[in-house]
C-alpha cells in the first residue's frame, strides 16, 4: 500500500471522483485526450483510469497514454485492461504509467489526501468467469480449473486490498477493476459473452469489505450504471458508454465516518470529447 498524509487545507463536502476507461489509444493518439484532461484540476481531486488504455499493451502505446495523464494536477490511479497485457508486456506497461507518476494498482491500494480527508482506491483488473447462475466453476480440466482460479485469486487480492483501506480509516473507499463486478453494468452487451466481461466475486470481494463506489470499464457496449447485491453503486466508464473524456461522481463526506458505506454516488456532467475521438 501506497499511504499518501493528508494536507489539512479548507474541508470539502465531497470527493470529486473523475473516471474513464478504456480509452484504448494508440501510437499515433498523443494529444487526443491531454486537452480535456488538463481540465481536471478544476472539477476533480482525482483520475481514475479503469485499464484498456492501450490498443495492444506495448511500451510505444503505454507511452502515449503517459503523456496524456502526466503532470496533470490531480492524482492519477489505473489499472490494466486486458488489451494492456495482450504483448506480454503489463510490467513494462505498468512502469511507463509509473514514471509518469501515475498509481498502478494490481491487487494493491493508494491513500491519497483529499482536503483532509483520505480517498483510499482498491485496484485489481479482474477476470472473467460470468455472474450468479451462470458462472463457470472451478471443476474438470487444469485448463478450466486454472481459468476460474484467476478469477478467484483476483478477487482475493481486491478483497485485501479493500481491507486496507478499511485498516487505514479512509472517509471514502472505492474499487477500481477493469473487469465488471456486476451484470447490471453489462446490459446491452449480447449475454452470450457476460462470462468474458466479468465476475460475481469481484462484487462478492467488494461486499464483504465495503466500498463506497465500484468503478469498471471493460463493456463497451454496456451501461453505466449498476449496483452490487450489497447495495455499492457501480459505474461502467468505457470511454464508448460514458460518451465523454471522463465521467465524474461527487461522494459526500459530510457526516461520513471511516468504515461506514453511506456516501452515495451521483453522476454529474462530465467534459466531452474531442471532435476528433469521433474519429478514432
Ligand atoms: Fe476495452
Ligand atoms: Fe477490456
Amino acid at each position: 500500500m501506497t499511504l499518501v498524509e493528508p494536507d489539512r487545507t479548507a474541508p470539502h463536502s465531497a470527493v470529486r471522483v473523475a473516471a474513464v476507461g478504456d480509452i484504448h489509444l494508440g501510437e499515433g493518439c498523443a494529444g487526443l485526450l491531454r486537452p480535456a484532461f488538463e481540465t481536471l484540476p478544476d472539477c476533480a481531486d482525482l483520475l481514475l483510469l479503469a485499464g484498456d488504455l492501450t490498443r495492444h499493451g506495448s511500451v510505444a502505446e503505454a507511452e502515449v497514454v503517459a503523456g496524456e495523464v502526466a503532470s496533470l494536477g490531480v492524482p492519477v490511479v489505473a489499472v490494466l485492461g486486458n488489451h494492456d497485457h495482450h504483448a506480454d508486456e503489463p510490467d513494462d506497461v505498468a512502469r511507463v504509467l509509473r514514471d509518469a507518476g501515475v498509481h498502478v494498482l494490481e491487487g494493491d491500494s493508494v491513500v491519497l489526501p483529499v482536503d483532509g480527508h483520505k480517498v483510499g482506491v482498491a485496484g485489481v483488473k479482474g477476470f472473467c468467469g460470468g455472474f450468479v447462475g451462470r458462472s463457470a466453476g472451478e471443476f474438470g480440466e487444469p485448463e478450466m480449473k486454472a481459468f476460474v482460479r484467476t478469477t478467484r485469486h483476483s478477487a482475493e487480492r481486491l478483497a485485501g486490498a479493500l481491507a486496507e483501506l478499511t485498516e487505514h480509516g479512509c472517509a471514502v473507499r472505492i474499487a477500481l477493476t477493469h473487469f465488471s463486478p456486476v451484470p447490471d453494468t453489462l446490459a446491452g452487451e449480447p449475454p452470450e459473452i457476460y462470462p468474458f466481461l466479468g465476475s460475481y466475486l469481484l462484487a462478492e470481494a467488494i461486499d464483504a469489505h465495503g466500498a463506497d463506489l465500484a468503478v469498471h470499464g471493460h463493456a463497451h457496449l454496456g451501461t453505466e450504471h449498476g449496483m452490487t447485491a450489497g447495495g455499492v453503486r457501480v459505474r461502467n466508464v468505457a470511454q464508448p458508454v460514458i460518451d465523454h473524456a471522463f465521467a465524474l461522481y461527487r461522494l459526500p463526506l459530510d457526516g461520513h465516518r471511516p468504515g461506514a458505506s453511506t456516501a452515495s454516488a451521483t453522476p454529474s456532467d462530465s467534459v466531452p470529447l474531442p471532435d476528433r475521438y469521433a474519429h478514432h
